[in-house]
Order: structure tokens, then sequence, then C-alpha cells
């Protein structure tokens, strides 16, 4: 029975049992902050456990797009490793809202392994959560007592995150003997290798918040079988990867990698498994980054390219595995098809970066690790060098290190680490105590600063506060530098990446504005003349200044708009300076823009100049 026969006999059997079947739901969750990636069935009927949305049905089947990279649920660093870890994997699961409950939910499963998919009955051992008596005795009906463990919440109470539904659960596992390992039951079985679990059944019953947790009002089931363990024992084969599924889209990798499998094992394992997160997390919409889920697919793939590097592979190999895998799963996620160009592209792109960055390094990480590998070692010293220098982070550096074997001195890197912290920390007490103190007692004790500048660019004002040398003090003597406060005040201060004003304060240079603490606006210059608390003073802004940086602020706006419009309505501000005379705009990006794309940036971006629409001014706190 191959992949699709299986996917579609599960879904079968429960439609037959009154579920409705749903599609699977994107691996990128599109309204759940509290989720990286799709991680179970059960994520996208969430709040219909929670009991905060109704559907038409209250009994659903799904095949479900997972990937488990980053967050609670995270097997990243197992792939390859064991015969059943996946980062992307499809899930079978059957769903009650309210409907039925743990009789029914161990009827289907028992049903399921053995009519339908007729694993041998003697093979299959159940766990229940440890006081879970009424889940041990339903099983009693179709197992005899030998073939029950009970384990503890660590295994079996399941939870979707940190918060939300959560309860008991009962895994079926399915002995493979003792070529993986002499363990006699699942308690012995510390891998997770003789008794695979292929089926996760969860009694939801509880919401968990973060002040403890609830009783769901409907008690629920959800259910989870993993694809390709099911297929790996339907299919009698020792090792997810050598499913149907897996195996032609490894002969494919032989023919682009010019390498044997049988030679390579798990570094095919690798990519095969890593292709498949790129692409599905690509297609539906996911990018790579430096943050969050963006970060976590770049590590997937920079895993595959050091995985094809050991592999002879110096250019760019991995994109060309997404027609391959479209060709096994691309019927039954269309999505693949639909955005293969744009998949391709993407993964190419950052194969090329990153290989620029490992030539740019000029070798020092592959040194690094060669001069690791005789002591088998890699000093915490390199590793926080690697790290704090070439910025590779220390969790990608770890399994690099666990790729080739070599054990990393987390210990002294630990310690560098501290070092560094303790030298920079040091560097900035010296200034918060000069100054961060007693600013944050002036706000609280007269109030935020208010602006005045918006309607008027000059102002009488008067002196509520004068630092010098970081002190406050009464007088502020010709010559001598410092600060101002002011009780209102024209003058814009230095905000997300904008110049603040200049100008002059009666006999004050004003030459920076800023805001060090909240609230506070602090006028930064130098006295022509003496000046006192108190004084009633003559505040003006350099107009002509302002006016420059004002239009360098409105073209940046104009710049993002039209970096959208050629590169893509992906384009997000990183960060920008905005100064009178030049401004400079960050962005993230696949690849950089081509001279004809610059080009074309220019014209819209004078285009709209030129067509002089007047500028709004909102004040977004
Ligand atoms: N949510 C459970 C799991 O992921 C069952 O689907 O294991």
């Amino acid at each position: 029975m191959n992949v699709s026969q299986i996917r579609d006999k599960f879904i079968h059997y429960f439609v037959a049992k009154g579920h409705t079947h749903v599609a699977s739901s994107p691996v990128i969750p599109q309204d759940d902050p509290t989720l990286m990636f799709a991680n179970a069935g059960m994520n996208q009927f969430k709040d219909i456990f929670l009991g905060k949305e109704q559907r038409s049905y209250t009994r659903a089947t799904t095949s479900q797009k997972c990937i488990r990279a980053g967050g609670k649920h995270n097997d990243l660093d197992d792939v390859g490793y064991t015969s059943r870890h996946l980062t992307f994997f499809e899930m079978l699961g059957n769903f009650s809202f309210g409907d039925y409950f743990k009789k029914e939910a161990i009827q289907f499963a028992w049903e399921v392994s053995t009519e339908v998919f007729l694993l041998d009955p003697k093979k299959i051992f159940v766990s229940v959560f440890e006081t879970d008596d009424e889940a041990y005795d339903l099983w009693l009906n179709h197992v005899p007592a030998n073939q029950i463990v009970r384990f503890g919440a660590k295994q079996n109470f399941w939870a979707m995150g940190d918060t939300g539904p959560c309860g008991p659960c009962t895994e079926l596992l399915f002995d493979r003997g003792e070529r993986f390992s002499s363990a006699k039951d699942p308690y012995e079985d510390e891998s997770g290798e003789r008794f695979l679990e292929f089926w996760n059944c969860v009694f939801m019953q509880f919401d968990k918040g973060p002040h403890g947790q609830v009783l769901l009002k409907k008690p629920s089931i959800d259910t989870g079988m993993g694809l390709e363990r099911i297929a790996a024992l339907k299919q009698g084969v020792d090792n997810v990867f050598e499913i149907d599924l897996f195996q032609n889209l490894i002969r494919d990798a032989e023919k682009i990698l010019s390498r044997r499998y049988e030679d390579h094992k798990v570094a095919f394992h690798v990519i095969a498994d890593h292709i498949r997160s790129l692409s599905f997390a690509i297609a539906d919409g996911a990018i790579l980054s430096n943050v969050d889920r963006g970060y976590v697919l770049r590590k997937i793939l920079r895993r595959a390219v050091q995985f094809g590097r050991r592999l002879g592979q110096e250019d760019p190999f991995l994109h060309k595995m997404v027609l391959p895998l479209i060709h096994q799963m691309g019927s039954t996620y269309p999505e693949l098809k639909k955005e293969q160009s744009h998949i391709e592209e993407m993964i190419l792109n950052e194969e090329e970066g990153f290989l620029r960055t490992l030539k740019r390094s000029g070798g020092l990480l592959q040194k690094a690790f060669e001069e690791a590998k005789p002591k088998n070692l890699l000093e915490g010293e390199v590793a926080f060098k690697l790290k704090d220098t070439y910025g590779i982070p220390f969790d990608e550096l770890a399994l690099m290190a666990k790729d080739m074997s070599i054990k990393i001195d987390t210990e002294g890197y630990l310690k560098e680490e501290e070092r560094a912290k303790e030298i920079s920390r040091k560097g900035f007490e010296v200034k918060e105590q000069l100054s961060m103190e007693p600013l944050l007692e002036f706000v609280q004790q007269h109030g935020p600063s208010r602006f005045v500048g918006f309607d008027t660019l000059h102002t009488n004002a008067t002196v509520i506060g004068i630092l010098h040398n970081g002190q406050f003090v009464d007088t502020l003597l010709k010559g001598q530098s410092g600060s101002l406060i002011l009780d209102e005040t024209p003058f814009y201060a230095e905000k997300g990446g904008q110049i603040g004003d200049v100008g002059s304060i009666s006999a004050f240079r004003v030459d920076a504005t800023k805001t060090p603490v909240k609230g506070l606006i602090l006028h930064e210059g130098t006295a022509e003349d003496t000046l006192v608390l108190s004084q009633v003073v003559s505040a003006k802004v350099d107009y002509a200044l302002r006016k420059e940086i004002e239009k360098h602020h409105t073209a940046t706006h104009i710049l993002h708009w039209a970096l959208q419009q050629v590169a893509g309505p992906q384009v997000r501000q990183q960060g920008s300076y905005v100064a009178a005379n030049r401004l400079r705009f960050d962005y993230n990006a696949q690849k950089p823009l081509s001279d004809e794309e610059l080009k074309l940036i220019e014209r819209i971006c004078n285009e709209k100049i030129r067509e002089n629409l007047a500028v709004t001014t909102y004040e977004l706190g």
C-alpha cells in the first residue's frame, strides 16, 4: 500500500463513520500568534475545542501538513539520526468536538490499526496516562494487560503549546522487534525506536492558560497518526525514509547530487526531509530571515546545504529538489505546483547567500571544525568567536558539530559569553549611572515634555532643567556644553532612525535633540552665553534643515511603497535613517535588486514625488 492509498484509506474510514473531511490548514498559522508552524492536526480546530467557534459538524478527519522545528515540538536535531523523526510530516487525524469520547476513540483507533491496516494485534502496545483507569479498562477490551503501559505527563499528557487545549492521551506503539533493541516493553525502550509510536489519541479536557488549566465545556477528541510512520509499518521497512514517497525523492536526489544513497544515507535523509519543510513553508507564505520562523527555516536550509557540501556540492543544488518533490506530492497539495517558481527562486537565493557567507568568512568555519576534529572538540572560545565575529548562532554551530560527531565545549562557550556580557555591561553602567536615574526622576516630577513642533517652529519657553556633565545644574556658563529641558518645545527629537531638529534656544546652539528616557525631550548643544534655570528663552528650530529632514522622511514612505510595487508586497521595513542630506532604508529581501529593478524604483519614486500630493501626518504615539 503506497502513501497515497494509506492516506485515502484513513480518510475514507472516518468519512464512513460520519466525519467531515476537512482540508489541511496552511503550515504557516494564519491567526495564531502562539504557534510558529502548524504542529498538529488539531491546530485549525483550536477554537472549536475551546468553545469559541461552532461548525456545522461535530466530527472531522484530516491529513494535516505539520512542521516540528522550533517551538514546543522540535524534532530538527533528530532528523537523520533516528528511524522516525521528520521536520515535515503529514498527520492523519480524527476529531470529535463534544461528540464521542474515550470509548469510541479507542474503538476507532483499534479498528483502523488492525482491520484497515491489518497490523498484528499481538505487536500493538498502548500507553495511557498514569491515573487514567478508564482508558486502561477500555483497552483491556482489545489487548491483554501486559501490552498496556502507564506513563506520566511527559509522555501521556499532550499540550499544543504553553497555552491552549490539552489533555491526557493514549498512544499506540508497534513493537518492531529485537533488531531495534532488547527492550522488552516500552518502559525499557529509552530511544523509542523499538516500540514505534504511530498514533496518539488525546482526550481534550482542559484549556491551559498562563495561570493554570480550566475544564473545557465539552470533552473532545484529537488524534494524530504519523502518515510516514504507518506507511513504514505497512510497507515493512525500518525507517520512514524507506517508504515509497521518500525513496522516489531520494532516487531523484541521487541524480542531482551524483552520489549513491547507500553510501550517504544520513545526508540524503536530511536533504529529503528539509526540502519538504522548506517547500511547504514557502508555498504557504513563509520567508527565510534572521528572526523567529524565518530563522528556523534558514537554519533548516543551511543544514541541508552543509550536508550537500559534505557530498561535494559546492554550488546551489537544493532548489533542484523542488520539482521532484512536486512529482511526489503536487497532486495532493496543489499549492506546491502553484508556487513552484517562487519556492525554487527563494531557495536558490538563500543557497547562494549562504555559500557567499561561507566564502566571505574565508573558510574560517571549515577551518575551525577541521582543527576541532583530532581532539573531537570545538573549543568554547572558538565557538564564541564564530558567533560573535562571524554571526553564526550557537545552536547552528551545535547542530553542525553534532552532524560531524564533534563535541562543543558548551561550558567554555557560556563562560566567554558571560565575560563579553560583563564587559559591555560595565561600559553601559557608567553611562547609565550618569544620566538615566536622574532623568527618569525628572520626568516623574515634571511630567513629559510638551512638543509643539507640528504647529510652530518658534516659541517662547522656560528652561526647567539644565544638565552639565550628566548632572543637573542651575547655570550653564558661556562656552560650556550641556543639555536643556524646556517646559514646551518645537524641537522634534531623534526617533526611529530620524535625526532630531537643530536650531537655537536663545544663546544656546542646539546640535541635537534626543529622547534618552520616555517622555523627555533633551536639547544638546553649547551655551554661547550664560543660561540659568527658569530663564524664559526663545526656542527656534532651523527651518531649512527641518524641511530637508521632512522631505527625506516622506521619501522613505515613497521608497517603501515603490519597493513593494517592484520587489513584491512581502517587503517589510526593518529600520531606517533619515537625515537632512540623506536617507537609508533597511528592508528584508530574499535577493538583491537587479539594475533594472533599481532603475524602475527610482523612476516610480520620482513620478510619485512629481505628483506633489499633500502629506498627511498622523501622531501614532
Ligand atoms: N495533537 C496530538 C499530537 O500531535 C494528537 O493529534 O500528537
